[in-house]
């Protein structure tokens, strides 16, 4: 277990591109995100403060808190709606509840490759979802990604949804999640990430879906020892500033913020990416059983979940579904 949770190795930090932006203040930004110093998110977060303190000469200072140190991705967002945290970067999933277009990213086996993923989140949809979730004390000014989710289980290798009768899945704080799960059988119970390791190791529940840098930074092959690559559900990060932090800043450095989070938003995808190989091979190394699924396995997945976008359909909005569905 040991060798798979070694700091895995990473594409270097670029160097930082652009000029210095003047503007006058000096600003200091706390950034909290959900997953640990060893992922990619937080590497993404070590290239956004080299570049915003680089190209604001030292005025904007970044402060990087991983691991949920400051509260779990729910908690982080009220932080910045009441002023006491400047940045986090969420998965959307727990922010439907206030967004409930973000649904839409939940829909299972939506995005067929990265690809489509990222032309949906660079183009006209990803800016509408920006802007809807621009309001209620928060700036929207980009994204990154969580990835594709995979499940991992303590009973038993899962190559068929028949496989998960009963099997208890801690999911995130969200209805589709949770509709999925059940549609596909298994008896799903959302939970804040920060309580997840410990409900794996103490049986709470028997398994839970991450993406598999996730799955590794969080050591969860201590406690599982079977991976199955279902893909089953592709998530963003969605990068947000607290709206009274935002407003006190020049325009000068707010575009230098909008900048950043799109750099960061490339480099930190293209981290992920490369990294998912070697990382299944380091949980195998370590013991754990991971599964890859055959076309047909996976399109028995595919039409076992098939019901979930009827009931959505309505709060997501068909005409959004279509056009994401007609990129791929
Ligand atoms: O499983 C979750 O809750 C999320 O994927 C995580 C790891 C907190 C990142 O937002």
């Amino acid at each position: 277990a040991l060798q798979a949770n070694a700091a895995p190795e990473m594409p270097p930090i670029p160097d930082v591109q652009g000029d210095v932006v003047q503007a006058d203040g000096d600003f200091k930004i706390k950034f909290s995100i959900g997953t640990t110093q060893s992922g990619a998110q937080y590497r993404g977060l070590e290239y956004f403060e080299k570049i915003v303190e680089q190209r604001s000469d030292g005025h904007i200072q970044v402060e990087l808190f991983p691991g949920a140190q400051l509260g779990d991705d729910l908690q982080a967002v009220s932080a910045l709606q009441s002023g006491t945290l400047e940045m986090t970067a969420p998965s959307t999933s727990p922010l439907v509840s206030m967004f409930p277009k973000f649904a839409l990213f939940d829909l299972p086996f939506l995005f067929p490759t990265p690809d489509v993923a990222d032309q949906v989140l660079d183009g006209d949809i990803g800016q509408q979802m920006l802007d809807e979730a621009s309001t209620n004390g928060l700036v929207a000014i980009g994204w990154a990604e969580n990835g594709y989710r995979q499940l991992t289980n303590s009973r038993q290798e899962v190559t068929a949804p028949e496989d998960l009768e009963g099997l208890k899945v801690r999911t995130m704080q969200n209805p589709i999640h949770l509709d999925i799960w059940r549609t596909l059988g298994a008896n799903p119970t959302p939970m804040s990430f920060a309580e997840l390791f410990t409900a794996l190791e103490q049986g709470v529940v028997d398994g839970q879906e991450n993406p598999w840098i996730t799955i590794q930074s969080s050591r969860f092959n201590e406690v599982q020892d079977y991976a199955t690559e279902t893909n089953h559900v592709y998530t963003p990060f969605i990068t947000l500033v607290s709206e009274r932090f935002w407003s006190r800043l020049p325009a000068e450095y707010q575009q230098l913020l909008r900048d950043a989070a799109q750099q960061m938003g490339e480099y930190e995808r293209h981290v992920g990416r490369s990294m998912n190989d070697q990382i299944k091979q380091d949980l195998a190394d370590s013991g754990m059983q991971i599964t890859e699924l055959t076309p047909e396995q996976v399109k028995a997945f595919q039409d076992k979940v098939a019901p979930v976008y009827d009931n959505w359909r309505d709060q997501i909005g068909g005409e959004l579904i279509d056009q994401v569905r007609a990129a791929s």
